[in-house]
């Protein structure tokens, strides 16, 4: 192989049948003044000149390249492609192209700005351990390459309903087991679950008098508590939940009352499922501002006890908190992080919402409050959270995200912040640590996440962004010129935040890059209460039968 070591301006590409072959610039037609791709002229027609380029790891890169050739009016007469061999994440591609030598220029600059680099001693590489042939490669999806599928919009969660369990099998230690009328009511709800599809009315429930009574125990119970654990926001939502919603201890509220009531408050609607959902799809729906939530009760004979989650946990613990809208807000944002993320960042995300969205707590007037809805739907467990000072800490992501979620008892840790905000601030700074080559937004207009891949898209979203700063700052001034008491700086200050955190997120990624994240990890786990090599996968498939509480293990528990 020639042109060893040399660089990329001075060589060139081309292909002899099925193989690819480096030669010295000198020899061909074109030459690319680009270091980000190589073109050749074909050497089985000469009249014919190639364009090889990698494609960058992003949605629609290929699209966007193609583009250029089609702006420049450039005949494209064959294109291939392939897996690169050299980057697992990138795909390499083959144009051939009848063009002159002015547009092949104009061809090469525009083309430069869309295309990933050429390694050319990696071709050198493959040349020694010959690469399939590109007419050989599987096709793909150009705008998905590399990428998770994840709902786009809020009707493809009808796609990511994956339930892991407890769908319509009962496991041998279920309490409802072996109670064939029981069973036999749970397929009532798995087929409510599977059969509903998006924007469809969630059907009602004629609830059993003994379901009824099964939640008045638990109704009546939990309530006695709430006054003096439960967070402030969820005490505010309560009378609401009881005017709006039948909340009452003779009454189990139906699931349609309450996403009409949620969507008036902060836009969040529920969506009915047949039992453990995956962590991946739980999540994806909150990034729709969507809580996927089940219908059953646990069975009568334990009403202290449900080794899933039930209508009681649900209604009970998740509720009031999402008609909070920093809540909301703080919920939909962890489903953001999670669309297209790797199944290790998804066990981080879900890990994280287990100890704050399940068991979280924040301090309110000097005490310790809970919003955690595993904790406001587990009696024991609430009791035994307010009262263990010596497991409760401060809530700080990259400690948290290695304690352990104990699904066959109490839980070895519990993590407080100052606010609901506190813990917002904290999951922001973790989601944007998330490697996921792209960043998304949420459309609520068309209820659709935004891709933002380029410049131009994100340059688009802040002038959306511009458009709502002019009504706070106009808002502001007016409110300023009647009352002059307004602290204007402190809430200018909170707009300026999140520019100021991005140049800040840039040095730190600097600085950060020349340490290694291994010696950042364990210095996070010597600090941790408990760290915890647990497998995560065994947290959504198997699951204690903990006598004093409700256990979950899910997201959604
Ligand atoms: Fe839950």
């Amino acid at each position: 192989m020639s042109g060893s070591g040399k660089g990329l301006l001075g060589m060139w590409l081309y292909r002899r049948d099925e193989e690819w072959t480096i030669k010295e610039e000198n020899s061909l037609m074109h030459k690319s003044h680009d270091p980000q791709m190589s073109v050749v002229q074909k050497v089985s027609n000469p009249d014919t000149t190639s364009v090889v380029f990698s494609l960058k790891n992003q949605i629609g890169g290929l699209a966007r390249a193609l583009q250029v050739f089609q702006d420049l009016g450039v005949n494209v007469v064959h294109i291939e492609s392939r897996k690169s061999v050299r980057r697992g994440s990138e795909y390499e591609i083959l144009v051939d192209v009848e063009c002159d030598s002015r547009r092949m220029e104009q061809l090469t600059r525009m083309l430069s700005r869309e295309v990933a680099a050429i390694n050319l001693a990696q071709y050198e590489q493959i040349s020694a351990n010959p690469h399939p042939p590109l007419s050989a490669a599987p096709s793909f999806d150009f705008s998905e390459v590399d990428m998770v599928w994840f709902p786009r919009k809020i009707s493809d969660l009808d796609r990511a309903q994956k339930v892991l369990m407890y769908g319509s099998e009962l496991d041998a230690d279920h309490p409802g087991f072996k109670d064939p009328v029981y069973r036999k009511r749970r397929e009532q709800f798995v087929d409510i679950a599977n059969n509903y599809k998006h924007g469809m009315p969630i059907p009602k429930i004629q609830y059993t008098p003994e379901e009824i009574r099964t939640w008045g125990t638990i109704f009546r119970e939990l309530h006695q508590l709430y006054q003096k654990h439960a967070c402030k926001e969820y005490l505010e939502n309560w009378p609401k939940l009881v005017k709006y919603c039948g909340y009452r201890e003779d009454n189990i509220p139906q699931l349609q009352d309450i996403s009409n009531f949620l969507k008036k408050s902060t836009g969040f609607s529920l969506r009915p499922v047949a039992g453990y959902l995956s962590p991946r799809d739980f999540l994806a729906g909150l990034a729709f501002r969507v809580f996927h939530c089940t219908q059953y009760i646990r069975h009568s004979s334990d009403p202290f006890y449900t080794p899933e989650p039930d209508c009681c946990h649900e209604l009970l613990g998740h509720m009031p908190l999402l008609a909070n809208p920093s809540f909301a807000q703080f919920s939909q944002e962890l489903g953001l992080a999670s669309l297209g993320a790797s199944d290790e960042d998804i066990n981080k995300i879900a890990t994280l919402y287990f100890f704050t969205v399940e068991f979280g707590l924040c301090k309110q007037d000097g005490d310790l409050r809970v919003y955690g809805a595993g904790l406001l739907s587990s009696i024991a467990e609430l009791r035994h959270a307010v009262s263990a000072p010596e497991k409760t800490f401060r809530f700080e992501p990259e400690v948290t995200v290695k304690q352990e979620c104990i699904i066959t008892a109490f839980q070895n840790a519990y993590y407080y912040t100052d606010s609901i905000e506190e813990a917002k601030e904290k999951m922001r700074h973790f989601a944007s640590q998330i490697k996921r080559p792209f960043g998304l937004r949420y459309n609520p207009y068309t209820q659709s996440v935004d891709v933002l891949t380029d410049a131009q898209k994100i340059t688009a979203v802040v002038s959306e962004l511009r458009g709502d700063l002019c009504i706070v700052s106009n808002a502001l001034r007016k409110i300023h010129e009647q009352d002059d008491s307004v602290n204007v700086d402190s809430i200018a200050s909170l707009l300026t935040q999140g520019i100021d955190g991005l140049h800040l997120d840039r040095q730190s990624r600097n600085s950060s890059s020349a340490s290694s994240s291994g010696s950042n990890s364990d210095s996070d786990a010597d600090r941790s209460p408990n760290r915890a090599d647990s497998n995560r996968s065994a947290r959504s498939e198997k699951h204690g039968s903990d006598r004093g509480g409700d256990k979950h293990s899910s997201p959604h528990v």
